[in-house]
């Protein structure tokens, strides 16, 4: 019998125990063991839920209980899920989490904790949900040298850049459409500000490339400032508009950026719309995969979540591979990567083009300006060359 205890009884958590009381007879068939709730960890009471027997309120019952095996985290935040995993691991017992703001900040430490007590800390919902995307990094793609790692990563951004270009909505709207919904949190920054695709492709990024990826080292740009306008111009250039969250490996040097881009329908992004996130990698002898589905919601993730927890009755007293160092990779400076930029100018073709060289120019019908994309441009040449005009905005555009 593998015991588990849940610390934390919200969405996730509560899924946690729905996923494995579901399909008990599957995860203990997969698990090769029975695998039974023993506590549930929460600060309130839960009259009247089925579960409300197991709920704790001190960690240390769970903690101090030699036979739990396994630990699912999914409290979310750094603290106090930081110091309770730590212990947990501390006393041999595996952790499972959907906690990628942890992950992100102290993944490495965590994963090497595991090792030195023959456990595992394990994380496959904290990136896409329910997307299987970890374990193939950790044991599918393993004798790739990968050189991309790209994505969908935040379903709220995708759900909001949906409807604006299917809806001609402004972002202010949609994102008070998506929150009495409930698609959107109430304080959206997190999402709307690229932090939650930061921390996501800072996870993915130290897994392909075996170093820590500090997400303080990415640049992250939001989707606050893309209004219908770039949606006309972007329809005409046969382009849609996306948050991407990409890391790569050019030429020895290594980039990251979570960011809005444009990109044309030979991109397989192009097609992963409303909530619904994506990842795409790229490996030198394998060429590209995608992994798709739903990168949020209760039971997807939760069943992540079982997924980890199942791999953990597998492996106890064994740690399973996982690659990723605790010394930093180091992250280029955004002003030395290359690529073509879509532009809105107040002015004429000539007095853009002045600025920016040969330009492909579209013409939307929005009055007093011209907009186009540039030729191919490092950042540091770009943003040189928009100080000799009058620019509106601009928006990368992604291969
Ligand atoms: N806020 C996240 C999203 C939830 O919108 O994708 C999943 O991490």
């Amino acid at each position: 019998m593998v015991k588990v205890a849940v610390l934390g009884y919200g969405t996730v958590g509560s899924g946690i125990v729905e996923v494995i009381k579901t399909n008990q007879d599957m995860v203990n068939k997969k698990a090769g063991d029975e695998v039974d709730v023993k506590y549930i960890l929460d600060l309130r009471d839960f009259p009247g839920d089925p579960y409300e027997n197991l709920v704790v309120h001190d960690v240390d019952t769970i903690l101090n209980d030699p036979e739990v095996a396994v630990v699912c985290e999914a409290m979310g935040g750094i603290e106090p899920a930081y110091t309770f995993s730590k212990k947990a691991l501390l006393q041999g017992k595996s952790v499972c989490t959907s906690n990628k703001e942890l992950v992100a900040k102290h993944g490495p430490e965590l994963i090497r904790m595991a090792r030195e007590h023959n456990c595992n800390y394990l994380f496959e919902a904290s990136v896409g949900g329910g997307i299987p995307i970890i374990r193939p990094i950790n044991a599918s793609l393993t004798p790739e040298k990968i050189d991309s790692v790209s994505g969908i990563l935040n379903g709220t951004t995708n759900y909001i850049l949906t409807k604006m270009e299917r809806e001609g909505s402004d972002f202010d709207e949609v994102l008070k459409e998506a929150q009495a919904k409930g698609y959107a949190e109430k304080n959206p920054e997190a999402d709307v500000e690229g932090y939650d695709a930061c921390r996501k492709i800072a996870i993915l990024s130290s897994l392909v490339y075996g170093k820590n990826v500090d997400f303080e080292h990415i640049y992250t740009e939001g989707i606050t400032k893309i209004t219908t306008n770039d949606f006309k111009y972007a329809k005409k250039l046969g382009y849609t508009i996306k948050l991407i969250a990409k890391s790569k490996c050019v030429d020895e040097k290594y980039f990251a950026f979570v960011s809005p881009c444009m990109i044309n329908s030979e991109n397989p992004l192009y097609g992963v719309n409303d909530v619904f996130n994506a990842v795409m990698v790229h490996g030198n002898t394998l060429g590209s995969t995608m992994y798709y589905g739903k990168g949020a919601g209760k039971l997807p993730t939760a069943s992540a979540v079982v997924s980890d927890v199942i791999d953990c009755a597998k492996h106890i007293g064994k740690t399973i591979f996982c690659f990723w160092e605790e010394d930093n990779l180091e992250i280029s400076s955004m002003e030395e990567d290359v690529r073509p930029f879509f532009v809105r100018v107040k002015g004429t073709r000539e007095d853009a083009e002045k600025a920016f060289g040969k330009m492909q120019f579209v013409e939307a019908d929005v009055a007093g300006e011209v907009g186009g994309v540039t030729e191919a441009m490092s950042e540091k040449a770009f943003n040189e060359a928009s100080a000799k005009c009058n620019m509106i905005s601009r928006i990368r555009v992604e291969a």
